[in-house]
C-alpha cells in the first residue's frame, strides 16, 4: 500500500481505499467527476463534527461536499452552522436545508472547505476560477483548519502548469486600467479584464467588482512576495493566490480514490 493510503488510514481510521472506491463507482460518475466527488466525501467525513461552524466554498466541487454534509445532518443528526463564500454557497446551503450563517454571527469557524484552481507542492493554491475570491479567503481566513478538496489534474509542483488562464484579481471597477497598466509594468506579462459569457461586458463579482487574470511571464516559487505587490496597488481587493492558508488537500482520482497532502511547513513544525 502506497504511502499516501497509510497517511489516509492514519488520519481518519477508518477510511480505507475500498471504501471510497465502492462509494464512488456506486454514485455512477466516472473520470473528473468521480476524483471530486471522492475528494469532497472524505474531506467531510474526514474532519466535520457536530457543533462546527463550516466555512463553505464556490465551484464545482463544493457541491459533492455539501451534498455529503447534508446526508450525514440527516443521518446523524450533526448541528452545524454554514458560512457561505458566494451567492453560489448561500443558494448550495439552503437548497440542502443545512443553517445558513454568515461572519457576523460566526466570525470564528472551526473548518472551512473550497475547491481550487490549482494547488503547488506547498498547497499554494490558485483561486477564483469562478470569481469568488475575495469572499473565499476572507472565510478561509477565519477559519481554524482550511481544507482543499480538488480532482488529481489540480495537484501541480508549481503554480501555472495546470491552470494557464492567470492569477485572478478582484479590482474596483473605476481603477481597472491603472492596475492593468501597474501590474504590467511592475510584475511583466499581461493582466485580462474577464468578460462575461451571457452579458454584454466584464464579469461582475458578487461584490460588485471586476476580475483581471494576470498571466505572469515567468514561473516563480516566491508567491508570497508576488501576492504582496499585488496587494498594494490602490483598488486592488484582493488576489487568487491562497499562500500557506491550506492545512491539508485532498485530491480525487478517476477511479475514486484520493490521496492527502499536507504543506512541509505545517509537517515541520510537527502541528499536523
Ligand atoms: C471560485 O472562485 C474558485 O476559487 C473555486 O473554488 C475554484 O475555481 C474551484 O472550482 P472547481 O471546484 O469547480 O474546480
Amino acid at each position: 500500500m502506497c504511502r499516501h493510503w497509510n497517511q489516509v488510514r492514519r488520519l481518519t481510521g477508518r477510511v480505507v481505499r475500498g471504501l471510497i472506491v465502492t462509494r464512488a463507482m456506486s454514485s455512477g460518475l466516472t473520470g473528473v467527476e468521480a476524483g471530486k466527488r471522492a475528494a469532497a466525501r472524505a474531506a467531510v467525513d474526514n474532519h466535520i463534527k457536530t457543533g462546527q461552524a463550516v466555512g463553505i466554498g464556490s465551484g464545482s466541487t463544493i457541491v459533492f461536499a455539501v451534498e455529503r454534509i447534508a446526508e450525514r445532518v440527516k443521518s446523524e443528526n450533526l448541528q452545524l452552522r454554514c458560512v457561505p463564500t458566494s451567492f453560489q454557497a448561500k443558494q448550495l446551503i439552503q437548497d440542502n436545508n443545512l443553517t445558513l450563517s454568515s461572519l457576523e454571527t460566526c466570525p470564528k469557524l472551526d473548518v472551512a472547505i473550497d475547491g481550487a484552481d490549482e494547488v503547488d507542492s506547498q498547497l499554494n493554491c490558485i483561486k477564483g476560477g469562478g470569481g469568488c475570491l475575495t469572499q473565499e479567503k476572507i472565510v478561509a481566513s477565519c477559519a481554524e483548519e482550511f481544507i482543499i478538496i480538488a480532482d488529481y489534474r489540480k495537484d501541480t509542483g508549481a503554480l501555472g502548469t495546470y491552470w494557464t488562464k492567470g492569477i485572478p484579481i478582484e479590482v474596483i471597477p473605476m481603477a481597472y486600467k491603472p492596475i492593468q497598466i501597474r501590474v504590467a509594468s511592475e510584475l511583466g506579462g499581461k493582466a485580462d479584464l474577464r468578460m462575461a459569457n451571457r452579458k454584454a461586458g466584464p464579469v461582475v463579482t458578487d461584490n460588485g467588482n471586476f476580475i483581471l487574470d494576470w498571466v505572469a511571464p515567468t514561473k516563480t516559487e516566491n508567491w508570497e512576495f508576488v501576492n504582496q505587490q499585488i496587494k498594494i496597488i490602490p483598488g486592488v481587493l484582493e488576489t487568487g493566490l491562497f499562500i500557506k492558508m491550506a492545512r491539508i488537500a485532498y485530491f480525487g482520482n478517476e477511479d475514486g480514490s484520493i490521496s492527502t497532502r499536507s504543506p512541509p511547513w505545517l509537517q515541520s513544525a510537527g502541528d499536523r
